[in-house]
């Protein structure tokens, strides 16, 4: 078996490469090692910038994104009893778009569906070879039986537990990493949420955050420790410990109900340098992680589709290797920009164990110098509604 390109993971970054590649008559499988239905249940992002909406338009899938999605013009940052408002559009002159991720992944697997482009499900022991020479290729199992498919080009989307990245040399490859010292515990129910807006909390508690999927939707998160478990916290518990994060009147407006989904990550940041290995090239969680505090990974990954769907539709049309070339430089550019903004707001919002007195006298300064300034507050705003590519 032979295609163009071999799309190794079916989340957001696979599926919008395949989706666009298609739309440029390339042709591509993807290999996903979960089921439909267990890609489709994992909750995850819900915050989409400009720039990736307008991606999903380019891919033609943003027709729901545009019915449902919620435009959002600001958001408010919390901190001692007192909600700040950032006013995003008249700091940046831009919306964000509050539409879940899994509903994201629903369309783009509709679109492929709809276009008879090909994802194997369920793939056992995927590996690929040769990518540092001219033919590559990929193996998978499936139902017992194994496969091997001869490609130009292998795309690793396989987020940061997928076997893409760890089959480069590592004399190749680089390796940023910090890992934080605590957790974001999630839940996810069908209550109406507390807020029009996002609220970001920062509380002697810890960290909290007030966020949506739809008017009668709600996700909220609230920092916890790394060795806590998810069965450590009924619902009961989990609402009360976010009422005392809260100021006493989004408090008393907090509806409550059971959890339709709960769930623990961890934060880590972490970025993989070059994101392109001879004729593999990384893109999305693969290649690099944010803390989710900046809801700048799943934008990241639609970036980085950006930059290598021009670069593959440049060469299948006129042989040009230079976009393949600066793939990863321009990627990378971009990257840092979205690390350095995520760890930022991470340290803005949460409680570090280490901090101590003066640490944590310096975030209150820190929150204080934001919300006085315009040239802050600007600033906060421009990176939460992304750069331009
Ligand atoms: P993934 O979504 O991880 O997809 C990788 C796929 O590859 C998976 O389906 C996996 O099963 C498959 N795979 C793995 N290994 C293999 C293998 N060996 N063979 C075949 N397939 C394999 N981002 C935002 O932009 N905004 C937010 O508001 C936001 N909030 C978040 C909140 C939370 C709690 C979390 C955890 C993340 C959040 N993110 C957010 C981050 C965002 O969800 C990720 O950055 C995004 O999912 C990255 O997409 P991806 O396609 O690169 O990787
Ligand atoms: C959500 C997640 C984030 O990390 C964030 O910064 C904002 C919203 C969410 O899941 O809704």
């Amino acid at each position: 078996m032979r295609v163009q390109v071999v799309i190794v993971g079916s989340g957001p970054a696979g599926l919008l490469l395949g989706q666009l590649l298609h739309l440029s008559g390339i042709e591509a499988v993807i290999l996903e090692h979960r089921s439909k239905d267990h890609v489709l249940g994992r909750i995850r992002a819900g915050v989409l910038e400009q720039g990736a909406v307008e991606m999903l338009e380019r891919a033609k899938v943003a027709s729901r994104l545009h019915a449902e999605g919620l435009i959002h013009s600001g958001f408010d940052v919390l901190f001692g009893g007192i909600r700040h408002r950032i006013d995003l559009r008249g700091l940046a002159g831009k919306n964000v778009i509050v539409y879940g991720q899994t509903e994201i992944t629903r369309d783009l697997m509709d679109a492929r569906e709809a276009a008879g482009a090909r994802t194997v499900y369920e793939t056992d022991w995927v590996s690929i070879h040769d990518f540092d020479a001219d033919r590559p290729t990929v193996r998978y199992c499936k139902d017992g039986r194994e496969t091997e498919i001869a490609c130009d080009f292998i795309a690793g989307c396989d987020g940061f537990h997928g076997v893409c990245r760890r089959s480069i040399p590592a004399s190749a490859i680089s390796c940023f990493e910090r890992v934080y010292p605590f957790g974001w515990l999630g839940v996810l129910s069908d209550t109406p949420p507390i807020s029009e807006e996002l609220i970001y909390v920062n509380h002697e508690r810890g960290f909290a955050l007030c966020s949506m999927r739809s008017r009668t939707r709600s996700r909220y998160y609230v920092q916890c420790t790394l060795s806590e478990q998810v069965d450590e916290w009924p619902d009961e518990r989990f609402w009360d410990e976010l009422r005392l994060r809260l100021d006493t009147t989004s408090a008393e407006k907090l509806v409550t109900g059971p959890s339709i989904e709960k769930s623990i990550a961890p934060l880590r940041s972490f970025v993989a340098e070059p994101m392109r290995f001879g004729r593999l090239f990384l893109a999305g969680d693969a290649a690099h992680i944010v803390p989710p505090t900046g809801a700048k990974g799943l934008n990241l990954a639609a970036s980085d589709v950006h930059y290598l769907s021009i670069a593959l539709a440049e060469y299948y049309a006129s042989g040009a290797q230079q976009g393949l070339d600066t793939y990863s430089e321009r990627a990378l550019k971009r990257v840092w920009q979205a690390e350095r903004f995520s760890w930022w707001m991470t340290h803005l919002l949460h409680r570090f164990p280490e901090a101590g007195a003066f640490g944590d006298k310096v975030q209150r300064a820190e929150l204080q110098y934001l919300v006085g300034s315009n040239a802050a507050r600007i600033s906060l705003a421009e990176n939460y509604v992304g750069l331009p590519y």
